[in-house]
């Protein structure tokens, strides 16, 4: 998600720091980013001159110590754990940033500013996969999240070319919630044999339109990230999201969906 958000942003003319510990994940950042700009290029909308602009301005890093402090705006967007967002945040909070945003999925906003010492300033700002592409940004607003930072937040959407939708912050948001029920329930149904992967997915995409399938759409979000967020929502709303055993049993095999080749299709 990190190289997504960093190519809406340097493609809005902003200067754009990643930070990521793995070097591996630097390296393809970069890459994908250069990749989604080739493409824009040789479909005609992007110059080659804006796109060699827009890579310049995407700078990777190991660390937050390596960027300058009192950036306009910090996306965290590390895993879906509870504790590594926390820890990320706190470290992203020494920079002073003007706003502090998570790219959570499913993790409540408030709880993850329960540590902050700006929590006025740090706000949900969920981006889909792939953000490029994708037109929305969900919007979560914390319980002591300011007007003026959701207000920023909506701005700042706007200048990106997004649509944004804000939401109070409840388990799962609108999205992942409405999300997670399909995917789950559609997981359950391949375990049932009710019909096979590419029908039930078919079922989605002809009969009401979904222009992805949910188990295609799983594989695309990644099976490990859909597992963390069925367990946060489980927590929070009860048993229906309870991650179904071939689900877990997928992740432990390293299925992972698109990022590891296999999921519940083969990429
Ligand atoms: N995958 C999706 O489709 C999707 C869509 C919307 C939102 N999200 C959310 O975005 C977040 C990231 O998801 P992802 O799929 O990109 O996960 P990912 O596991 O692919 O990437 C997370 C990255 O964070 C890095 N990281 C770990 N600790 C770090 C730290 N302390 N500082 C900096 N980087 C660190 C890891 O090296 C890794 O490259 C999650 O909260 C997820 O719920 C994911």
């Amino acid at each position: 998600m990190g190289a997504g958000i960093a190519y809406v942003f340097g493609l809005a003319k902003f200067e754009v720091d990643v930070v990521d510990p793995a070097e591996a994940t630097r390296e393809s950042c970069l890459r994908l980013v250069q990749h989604v700009a080739d493409r824009a290029v040789k479909r005609g909308v992007l110059g080659s001159a804006d796109s060699n602009l827009l890579t310049q301005r995407v700078s990777t890093h190991s660390s937050l110590g390596a960027i300058s402090p009192k950036p306009l705006l910090l996306v965290e967007a590390v895993p879906e754990d509870f504790d590594l967002k926390t820890v990320a945040l706190l470290g992203a909070e020494t920079l002073h940033p003007t706003m502090l945003a998570s790219n959570t999925s499913s993790i409540s906003i408030s709880s993850l500013a329960a540590k902050l010492t700006r929590p006025e300033s740090f706000i949900g700002m969920h981006f889909f996969n792939p953000a490029w592409s994708n037109p929305l940004v969900e919007i979560v607003v914390g319980e002591k999240t300011s007007t003026q930072t959701a207000a920023s937040a909506q701005q700042l959407v706007n200048i990106i070319g997004k649509d944004a939708i804000t939401v109070e912050d409840s388990p799962g948001f609108a999205t992942s919630r409405l999300g997670i029920a399909l995917g789950l329930e559609a997981i359950r149904m391949v375990s049932d044999g009710v019909a096979s992967v590419a029908d039930i997915d078919r079922a989605m995409e002809l009969g009401y339109r979904h222009p992805m399938g949910p188990l295609r759409l799983t594989d695309l979000v990644g099976l490990d990230v859909r597992l963390g967020i069925a367990r946060n929502l489980a927590q929070a709303l009860g048993s229906r999201f309870e991650p179904p055993q071939l689900l877990i049993d997928m992740v432990a095999n390293g299925d992972l969906g698109k990022k590891s080749g296999k999921g519940f299709f083969d990429w």
